[in-house]
């Protein structure tokens, strides 16, 4: 009887899971594997494994251009931070004037919840927004009085030497528009467009006031630092007119919340973007 019993078991089992496989693929027909992991109730044929095969090697291609994407933009940056470098070198008073402009341009970002990448884009074009200032020759750069009229003119081709540079360099054609705008004023009247309002790129008028912050943070041969209150008064008096008005605002609501990160001393305002080195 016990003997039977077991038999009858031994039987009836796999007609049982044949039929639990049945109910499963019944019930969940959008299921990709309907039978347990590890058990497959046919073997693979040739042309799976031809599948399988040919799907791991687009996988790893598609990694390995990633890789080399992320290294040819590594190489782009680096590229262009070296002419960042090379004119701040020349230029006494740029010091670290892009990397603060970017450690600005960080703060003045936070409230409006950008994504990864567009903060990223932002960040690296304003370490990259002076490039184009190695056009311009050492006698009116490094002039120390103020600039003649024509000097000016030629100070004003910054922003387009700038823009030819990151054309040549394709992984940095969204920081472009940046660079290129980075001296239009809001209500117009900027250069080298005379763009105004939201017709000049969002990152833009976020450079437009970090720039201007770190110029009235940094002392000059013909001027001194300016207070925490004597810059917030000054970029209220630009609301809307150089600067944008909420970009405006939110500098101020920053400032004089935290006044001591513009007052303290910033060796740790070092920059890296987000995908620089990954
Ligand atoms: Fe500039």
């Amino acid at each position: 009887m016990k003997r039977r019993t077991i038999s009858a078991a031994l039987t009836s089992a796999p007609a049982a899971w044949v039929r639990g496989v049945d109910n499963a693929r019944r019930t969940s027909p959008a299921s990709p594997r309907p039978w347990p992991i590890g058990i497959r109730p046919t073997p693979l044929t040739f042309d799976d494994q031809c599948a399988s095969e040919a799907r791991r090697q687009v996988e790893e291609i598609r990694q390995e251009l990633s890789r080399t994407r992320r290294r040819l933009r590594n190489f782009q940056l680096d590229m262009v931070t070296t002419l960042v470098a090379a004119v701040e070198a020349k230029d006494l008073h740029a010091g670290r004037h892009s990397a603060n402009v970017a450690f600005y341009a960080d703060r003045l970002i936070r409230p409006f919840r950008l994504s990864v990448r567009q903060v990223d884009v932002i960040r690296t074009a304003a370490i990259l927004h002076d490039v184009g200032k190695i056009g311009i020759p050492d006698a009116i750069l490094t002039k120390p009085g103020p600039l003649s009229p024509d000097e000016w003119q030629v100070v004003k081709q910054h922003p387009l030497t700038g823009a030819a540079i990151l054309r040549s360099a394709a992984c940095l054609q969204r920081e472009l528009p940046m660079v290129l705008h980075h001296h239009e004023w809001y209500e117009g009247g900027g250069y080298p467009d005379g763009l105004c309002g939201e017709k000049i790129p969002f990152g833009a008028r976020i450079l437009q006031v970090a720039d201007a912050i770190d110029a009235m943070f940094s002392p000059r041969s013909y001027k001194c630092s300016y207070s925490v209150d004597r810059v917030c008064s000054e970029l209220l008096h630009g609301r809307g007119v150089q600067f944008d008005p909420v970009v405006a605002d939110v500098a101020v609501s920053w400032l004089n919340r935290s006044p001591g990160e513009v007052t303290a001393p910033p060796p740790a305002r070092k920059f890296q973007t987000m995908q620089h080195r990954r």
